[in-house]
């Protein structure tokens, strides 16, 4: 059976790199063939490159394409995808898929000429509250949309950016918008579609230097589709994550998803509909003092083996990566005006 398994990569041997690793490594249809990582951390029994170069001289020889996937800084993401796609590798990219739409697009016209497939990890989505707010949407169950709050309030603080020197910076991290969240801009586009009509207002309330952007910001907007938004967010919570909400207001009822990663329905309220008895919570990413996201990537590594074996379509592609990124890049236009 081992012939049939997918090969991968995994490049970034951090946080989330070493789970990559476990979970390919559990996942009986996937393969791991080694890492790259520029320091000395990998475990001994993994193969190990300290650098992109000597990995594919290593495996030139392999004949099936092999996915790499890329767990690195945010702003190396789209330079380091295109070079796996130049040597016939599939890509498997951490959110943000890059920092620009300049970048996303280069990526999926390199991705287009070399034949290779672009998958996006947004496993939040896997979150049965966030399937469940999806399904009541798309069916109209709450009709009309009318309002959409979303509220994100976390707690990033010393323990967090002393961790990499990446982070709080412009060009590798971007913003607080990018790497705290992009999952839930991802959510909020795959629920409800585009937004136009952007204002924000943006501070720096408690990180000073550690940080080069902002840690809390002001967001509004309407939807193309009909209906209002907004974006509350910072990372300036004292100690833990307080949460990551939406509230949903349509024509026919109301409900709000919640918990630190919009993993738990904590209001219903609509006209003819019973809410159904389902488990929704899902743990979280566990980074020491802190935590991230949902903890779903098995999911993701399931749907890249079925939609490269051709049973599925892809969960979160590369046009649905570069629309957040869009989204993102189009309200830090504000950046500096206020
Ligand atoms: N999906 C999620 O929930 C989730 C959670 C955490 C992080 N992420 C994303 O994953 C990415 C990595 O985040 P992290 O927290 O694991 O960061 P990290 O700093 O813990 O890990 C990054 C690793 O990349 C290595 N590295 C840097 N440059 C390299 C290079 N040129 N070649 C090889 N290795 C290199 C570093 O040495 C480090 O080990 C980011 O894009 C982040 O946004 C996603």
């Amino acid at each position: 059976m081992k012939e049939n398994k997918v090969k991968f990569i995994v490049i970034g041997f951090g946080h989330i790199g070493a789970r990559h690793a476990e979970l390919i490594q559990q996942n009986l249809n996937c393969e791991l063939l080694g890492v790259v990582e520029l320091e000395n951390k990998v475990p001994e029994n993994l193969k190990h490159w300290l650098s992109l170069e000597d990995c594919f001289k290593a495996l030139i020889m392999i004949s099936e394409p092999i996915v790499a996937s890329i767990c690195l800084p945010n702003g190396l993401h789209a330079q380091v995808a295109i070079e796996c796609l130049k040597n016939r590798m599939h890509v498997l990219i951490e959110k943000p898929m890059c920092l620009s739409r300049a970048d996303g697009e280069r990526l999926i016209k390199c991705a287009k000429e070399f034949d290779r497939q672009i998958f996006v990890v947004k496993q939040n989505r896997y979150s049965p509250s966030v399937k469940w707010m999806k399904e009541m949407v798309e069916t109209e169950t709450i009709g009309k949309i009318l309002y959409v709050g979303m509220n994100c309030f976390w707690n990033r603080d010393e323990r967090y950016y002393k961790e990499g020197a990446w982070r709080g910076t412009l060009e590798l991290d971007g913003g607080t918008l990018f790497t705290q969240f992009s999952h839930f801009i991802d959510i909020l586009y795959w629920v409800f579609g585009d937004i136009k009509n952007i204002q924000a207002k943006f501070s720096n309330l408690s990180h000073g230097t550690q940080i080069s952007f902002e840690d809390t910001g002001l967001v509004n907007f309407e939807f193309v589709k009909g209906g209002m938004g907004s974006i509350n967010y910072t990372t300036s919570v004292w100690d833990k994550n307080l949460e990551s909400s939406m509230i949903v207001i349509g024509e026919k009822g109301s409900f709000k998803i919640g918990g630190q990663y919009m993993n738990t329905i904590d209001y219903c309220h609509v006209a003819n509909y019973t809410m159904p008895d389902f488990e929704t919570n899902v743990e979280a990413n566990q980074y020491g003092a802190f935590s991230g996201s949902a903890a779903n990537h098995n999911f993701v590594f399931e749907n890249v083996v079925n939609a490269l074996q051709g049973s599925e379509p892809i969960a979160a592609n590369a046009n649905e990566g570069l629309m957040v990124v869009d989204i993102i890049e189009r309200i830090y236009q504000f950046r500096g005006l206020n």
